[in-house]
């Protein structure tokens, strides 16, 4: 599958950003959207052809504080391009993904289907309808 962004999470968002600018990183020009879904803050950042989703937490409930606390700030999912959402869910449930989040739509991707899945050996995968 064809990657789409590295989701990466920050404690700070606007100085992460201004330092992913330092490295040669350009906000798209959505900017720094705010998702109240899921209690987060996102801006997606392009190095060449590398996007990079920045991810910080605004609240408690949200569902990343808790591995914010935990891991610290990084690259912690890597989202792919789905055709077939349900034929790829279906698919990677059957070799050892588990869902853990099904297909919402997500505000700062135009409102377009994203799904959650985690496996112990490839960690959190993100799925993006094409
Ligand atoms: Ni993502």
């Amino acid at each position: 599958m064809k990657i789409h962004h590295i989701g990466y999470l920050v404690e700070d968002m606007i100085s992460a950003v201004k330092q992913f600018e330092q490295m040669g990183y350009n906000a798209k020009k959505e900017g720094v959207v705010r998702d109240d879904a899921r209690g987060i803050l996102i801006c997606f950042m392009e190095n060449g052809s590398l996007l990079v989703e920045l991810i910080s937490p605004f609240n408690e409930k949200s569902a990343v504080s808790g591995m914010l606390q935990k891991r610290g700030t990084g690259p912690y999912h890597i989202c792919y391009l789905s055709d077939d959402m349900d034929r790829d869910l279906k698919a990677l449930s059957q070799n050892g993904f588990m869902l853990i989040s099904p297909p919402a739509p997500a505000v700062a991707l135009q409102s377009k289907q994203v799904a959650f899945l985690f496996s112990k050996n490839a960690g959190i995968v993100e799925l993006l309808e094409k």
